[in-house]
């Protein structure tokens, strides 16, 4: 992996680095700074911004090379300013532009600096485009040759080092320190969905899990005996035809005021590969069904980034591990499980897998630890890609207040997500006439009747939402933050839902 950006602030006339980036706001309005350099260098950094028709728009930008009497080699002048109107989401998103267009222009260490023509960047807006950079600055690239062709042709990033001036360093680097925590909450949570599915097994994942032990987590991993004790023989039918055994992961944070108020609990869908087993999938794209676990994936992540940031709030995150294949001791369209909360369940697809993991890990997180409410992400249908597309997640709740806060902070974050119904019709769909339910709604509300599967294993009065994340959480497209094939979503919704409303 490329080694993460390593970010410092420092005072505004503390010595720079031989890069700079100067911000220039609407008609090219240069702060203080920007002006002395400008004067100094006989108006290179203006005549260069003219001749190449740069006039200080947000996400544009001029280059400078060589700028006579300055003491740097290149000027980078950013499109950029604060005003009423410009969000942190924007900030973040500024400072992951400047981070790509950087990675470009051979520089190995870039100072930036905070000032400007008119008002100023508040510590947390400068902390927020630090970590813009930061998920910038990020690729999958641990299978790839140093100087290899694929390499190049990705363009690999020298970035390494980002030297923010400000006129408040001191608190900038305790604003961002917060930022850092969800930063590299972000980057686990791509690793593992990156990460093919021959190395990243249900074992290879708990023992990653494991290993976040040290950020602070307290960790549990149920094994098939627990599993099998604890009858979730819903969860342990999707394994059942694969070598590799399933396992649970639990990992906990007690950072609330009191170790009894009851916690959160995230719950993650990890099917690490998903064949479809019996119900095979077609062989074109079969490839993607490695990031089958991206909801795990957020959970960890997101457990991290609390863990690390030593958030003030009582959260579990549970992940249910599983592969999908065929094999000869697979589950056979047809068959009837009985899960652990003793619903029966015939399993008529076996393609339609990740509800039967949902259904005992969800059971699982309100019989072990009653928590105040319940969120589970799932890469969970391809229904959903094709009503939401890859920009909005699909939310499914049966608590108007809690799926209000958690589109807020999708707002907030860039994460967004769409509410989709749930109802007692699409309930309906799922009845079958041997079991308690079917894993299978027939065609139609694909993603809804999905939900309302979950929705049978969430206890009433049990605050509850399902984030359907199959078309936000891989596959993504190329953005200010993201380059990578796992986006890492959830991580930073998430963290902004508890950093907002449940911590005290
Ligand atoms: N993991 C898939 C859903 C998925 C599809 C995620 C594409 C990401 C991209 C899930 O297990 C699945 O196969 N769902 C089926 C359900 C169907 C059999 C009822 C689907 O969506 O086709
Ligand atoms: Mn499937
Ligand atoms: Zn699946």
């Amino acid at each position: 992996m490329t080694k993460p950006l390593n970010i410092q602030f420092k005072a505004l006339n503390a010595k720079t680095e031989d890069a700079i980036t100067l911000f220039a706001g609407d008609k090219l309005a240069l702060g203080k700074i920007a002006k002395d350099y400008d004067q100094r260098s006989q108006k290179a950094l203006t005549k260069s911004a003219k001749a190449v028709g740069f006039t200080g728009k947000s996400r544009s930008f001029a280059h400078i090379l060589a700028p006579a009497n300055l003491p740097v080699n290149q000027v980078l002048l950013l499109g950029g300013a604060p005003k009423k109107d410009v969000t942190s989401a924007d900030w973040t998103k500024l400072g992951g532009f400047l981070a790509n267009n950087v990675a470009s222009k051979n520089a190995t260490a870039m100072s930036v600096i905070f000032d400007f023509a008119r008002g100023e960047a508040s510590v947390d807006d400068i902390a927020d485009f630090a970590l813009g950079a930061y998920l910038r600055i990020y690729k999958f690239d641990k299978y790839q040759k140093p100087n290899g062709a694929a390499k190049n042709e990705n363009g690999g990033s020298k970035l390494a080092r980002l030297t923010i001036h400000c006129a408040n360093p001191a608190a900038a680097t305790r604003a961002y320190k917060v930022r850092k925590a969800v930063g590299e909450g972000v980057h686990i949570a791509r690793d593992l969905v990156n990460e093919p599915a021959n190395i990243l097994s249900p074992v290879e994942f708990a023992s990653r899990v494991k290993a976040l032990k040290s950020s602070g987590l307290s960790i549990e991993i149920l094994g098939e005996k627990e599993l099998k004790k604890l009858k979730m023989h819903s969860l342990l039918s999707v394994s059942q035809g694969s070598k590799q055994p399933a396992r649970i992961a639990v990992m906990k944070w007690m950072g609330g005021k009191s170790k009894k108020d009851a916690p959160i609990c995230f719950v993650g869908k990890g099917v690490t590969f998903d064949t479809g087993g019996i119900s095979i999938k077609p062989s074109a794209g079969m490839g993607d069904m490695k990031g089958d676990m991206g909801g795990a994936a957020c959970v960890t992540g997101l457990m991290a980034t609390l863990a690390k940031r030593k958030a003030k709030v009582n959260a579990i995150g549970i992940v249910g591990l599983v592969e999908n294949m065929p094999g000869a001791d697979a589950t056979r369209p047809g068959d009837v499980v009985t899960s652990m909360s003793g619903q029966t369940i015939e399993i008529l697809n076996t393609d339609a897998e990740g509800r039967l993991v949902l259904a005992d890990a969800v059971w699982y997180a309100q019989e072990k630890y009653k928590p105040k409410m319940i969120i589970d992400l799932a890469t969970l249908t391809g229904a959903v890609i094709i009503a939401l597309g890859k920009e909005f997640a699909g939310l499914f709740s049966n608590d108007d207040k809690l799926a209000k806060q958690i589109k807020q902070a999708g707002i907030d974050t860039d994460e967004k997500t769409w509410r989709l119904p749930l109802s007692p019709r699409f309930d309906k769909m799922i009845n079958s006439t041997t079991a308690d339910m079917k894993n299978i709604g027939g065609r139609e509300a694909g993603s809804s009747t999905a939900a309302q599967f979950i929705k049978r294993f969430v206890k009433d009065g049990t605050p509850w939402v399902h984030l359907d994340i199959a078309g936000t959480a891989m596959g993504s497209p190329k953005t200010d933050i993201n380059e990578s094939w796992g986006s890492g979503f959830g991580v930073r919704l998430l963290d902004k839902l508890v950093a907002d409303h449940y911590e005290k």
